[in-house]
């Protein structure tokens, strides 16, 4: 998921891009804005979190782009490109680690596992597969 932060900043192109460079291919994507409840049962793992509240304003101050990407061992393949959430610690060369210097406006989510993303897949694009 391309977050606000990068749609604001116009990183889409260069964020889907890399993905598309890479070998992965997009099976669907959206332009939307999550609302609360989405958000809620998006991030359902982290209702109770001190950062909730924070991640919960932002994800919903904004268009973002949601996509699914397809591809051999696509989960780690797309977090390695990510890089580390806070972005004052990813690597140079990842996403994080090239456009953000944030742990919140880190300009991306993925799912980090295949129950994750099945669970994602169902909330946003609910006609898939
Ligand atoms: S955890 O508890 O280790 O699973 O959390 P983590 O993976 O580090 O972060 C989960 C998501 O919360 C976002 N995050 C924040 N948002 C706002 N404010 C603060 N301080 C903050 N810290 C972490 C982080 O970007 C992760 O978002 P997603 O969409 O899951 O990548």
């Amino acid at each position: 998921m391309v977050k606000p932060d990068a749609v604001r900043r116009g990183l889409v192109g260069e964020v889907v891009g890399r993905f598309e460079r890479k070998g992965l291919r997009i099976e669907a994507m959206v332009l939307r804005r999550m609302d609360g409840e989405l958000a809620d049962q998006h991030y359902a793992e982290h209702l109770t979190k001190p950062f909730y509240p924070p991640l919960r304003e932002f994800m919903t101050g904004g268009e973002l782009v949601a996509m699914i990407l397809v591809g051999d061992n696509a989960i780690a393949v797309v977090r390695a490109m990510c890089g580390a959430t806070d972005g004052r610690k990813a690597d140079p060369g990842t996403i994080r680690g090239d456009f953000s210097l944030s742990n919140r406006e880190n300009l991306i989510h993925a799912s980090d596992s295949v129950e994750s993303a099945k669970r994602e897949i169902a909330l946003w694009f609910p006609g898939h597969g």
